[in-house]
């Protein structure tokens, strides 16, 4: 053969197995409001950037009829690109091909470009959608599984993962998105779940749709396992593109710097929080007033609202945020907001991203039920997390700090390395109202006027404790700060902080409270 007819071969097989499952099984997926992978993948890096493996890989299957069958790519798409010049591996299950399941094949390519990942240090993406274990490829598909959650875990920490689930993703299928550092969502397209709605009511005879098992709304707002919502698929790329601006390649590099832009919020950032300490606020007006371009990229919004995760800019530089919210539950520390908390601590750590705390909180939330559902490790996880951190680490508090949140919220105990508190913080071991019926109780219950002999009690707490003073007087904290001080100081404490050099002691590793 001519080197043209060699050159027209490859194309026509290219041409081919591009088509993934074929023109029927693409309208099908296009019905059904999704993209195919292939599009996915061009949608998402950069213009001419994908490179891609592994295209005539086939599968090795030979029972149920296997051998008969030929399915493209193995239904599973790999290769390299950039996204916004950023290197990154990814791979995107083709459900239009056996659905998306995975085999022994399909496996291989995406622990590949695993590997490849892992050693070339950038971040790995990785589209599911698919129908779970290649059920005629039998141990072969479970193998392929426990390959890839191997591999997640060698790479935590060590690369970014983000999994973005664009169809179903079920059984241990799940696992993988689970074990990385970002989830993806999307409403109507996105279904996670372990056992599905059949199991469910053939084992628990209890009936409910995919959907609400499942759904991309579920897991954004009641499971905590996403970490982003959106409406479409274009929005979702949109997200994962902006989170890539904002996170390091790897755990040796830092998050590429952007030009520095000064804040664009308007109004005074001293006039957010209300005069009276029981009003509450969008702790999110404080982190725009403070951030370049009050541009704040926020994480798992709607799960856990009462605290508030998320990247933004200092100087160019990318930080995370980490805020209590005074407008959900009094921004108190609960099971799930200290889970949300800990494990974005833990990501800041291990990819070099500053820490930046603001806190508003009572304390840990009351109840037979945060007891029960085990708040104590949950709480735990959130000073364990601080406590391990190396990166720089600032917290500003805006108000109040009581109790165990005083601590918890990156205290100086815990290794914080700038500690400010605005003039109205009150940091005390609870509320001047509860601490005041127990220390004064006896002044309280022997008055005339009970009311009048509280309130001259709750004043004079106040007075003595529940202000930023008496902290400072220890050296607790290092500054009292003026609210509009607060954005220059903390771009110091970033300044300064470049070089921070921080160790602990050697271990294979620690033990977390899970
Ligand atoms: C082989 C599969 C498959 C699978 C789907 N297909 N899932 N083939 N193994 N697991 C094939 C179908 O046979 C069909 O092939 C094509 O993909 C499209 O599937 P449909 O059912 O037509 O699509 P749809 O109606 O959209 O339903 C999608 C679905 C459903 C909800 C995902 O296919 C489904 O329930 N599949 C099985 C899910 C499951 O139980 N997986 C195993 C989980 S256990 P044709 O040739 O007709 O186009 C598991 C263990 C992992 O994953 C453990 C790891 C630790």
């Amino acid at each position: 053969m001519s080197l043209k007819k060699h050159i027209l071969d490859l194309r026509k097989r290219k041409e081919q197995v591009q088509k993934g499952g074929g023109d029927k099984a693409i309208e099908k997926q296009a019905a059904m409001g999704k993209m195919t992978a292939r599009e996915r993948i061009l949608a998402l890096v950069d213009k001419d950037s994908f490179t891609e493996y592994d295209l005539f890989v086939e599968h090795t299957a030979r029972d149920f009829g296997m051998d008969k069958k030929q399915l493209h790519g193995d239904g599973v798409i790999i290769g390299t690109g950039t996204i916004y010049g950023a290197p990154i591996c990814i791979f995107a299950q083709d459900f239009t091909v056996a659905g998306g399941s995975l085999g022994l094949m399909h496996a291989r390519k995406i622990t590949k470009i695993m590997d490849h990942a892992l050693k070339m240090r950038v971040p790995l993406i990785g589209i599911n959608d698919s129908g779970g274990a290649r059920i005629q490829e039998g141990v072969n598909s479970l193998a392929g599984y426990g390959e890839i959650f191997y591999r997640n875990t060698l790479a935590s920490g060590v690369i970014p993962q983000l999994s973005v689930i664009l169809g179903p993703c079920a059984g241990g299928a799940v696992y993988s998105p689970a074990l990385t550092d970002f989830v993806f969502v999307v409403e109507n397209i996105s279904k996670m779940f372990i056992t599905g709605p059949g199991v469910i009511e053939s084992v628990l005879g209890e009936k409910i749709s995919m959907e609400d098992l499942g759904g991309a709304r579920v897991h954004a707002e009641t499971t905590g396992n996403a970490h982003f919502f959106s409406n479409s698929e274009a929005e979702c790329f949109e997200q994962i593109k902006k989170l890539i601006t904002f996170i390091p390649w790897n755990n040796s590099k830092k998050a590429k710097a952007f030009p520095p832009k000064p804040p664009k919020f308007k109004g005074k950032i001293e006039d957010i929080i209300p005069s009276d300490p029981k009003t509450p606020y969008d702790v999110r007006d404080v982190i725009k007033a403070i951030v370049d371009d009050s541009d704040f990229f926020e994480i798992q919004e709607l799960w856990a609202a009462n605290i508030v995760i998320g990247f933004g800019r200092l100087n160019g530089e990318t930080v995370g945020f980490v805020a209590n919210q005074p407008m959900v539950l009094a921004g108190v520390l609960d099971c799930d907001s200290s889970d949300k908390a800990a494990r974005f601590i833990r990501f800041c750590d291990a990819f070099n991203v500053p820490i930046i705390t603001l806190e508003d909180m009572p304390g840990y939330l009351p109840g037979v039920d945060q007891e029960h559902a085990g708040v104590i490790r949950h709480g735990a996880k959130v000073l364990y997390a601080y406590s391990e951190a190396t990166v720089p680490k600032v917290t500003v508090i805006l108000r109040k700090a009581y109790g165990g949140g005083y601590i918890a919220m990156n205290s100086r105990h815990l290794g914080a390395d700038f500690m400010f508190a605005w003039p109205m913080a009150e940091i005390a071991v609870m509320g001047p109202e509860g601490a005041a019926n127990i220390i004064f109780k006896k002044d309280i219950d022997e008055a005339e006027d009970k009311d009048a002999m509280r309130a001259i009690k709750v004043e004079e707490y106040k007075e003595k404790f529940a202000n930023p003073y008496v902290a400072a007087a220890k050296g607790y904290i290092d500054s009292v700060i003026e609210p509009s001080e607060t954005r220059a100081l903390l771009l110091h404490a970033i300044e300064v902080s470049a070089g921070k050099d921080d160790h602990r002691p050697a271990k294979k590793h620690g033990i977390p409270p899970f």
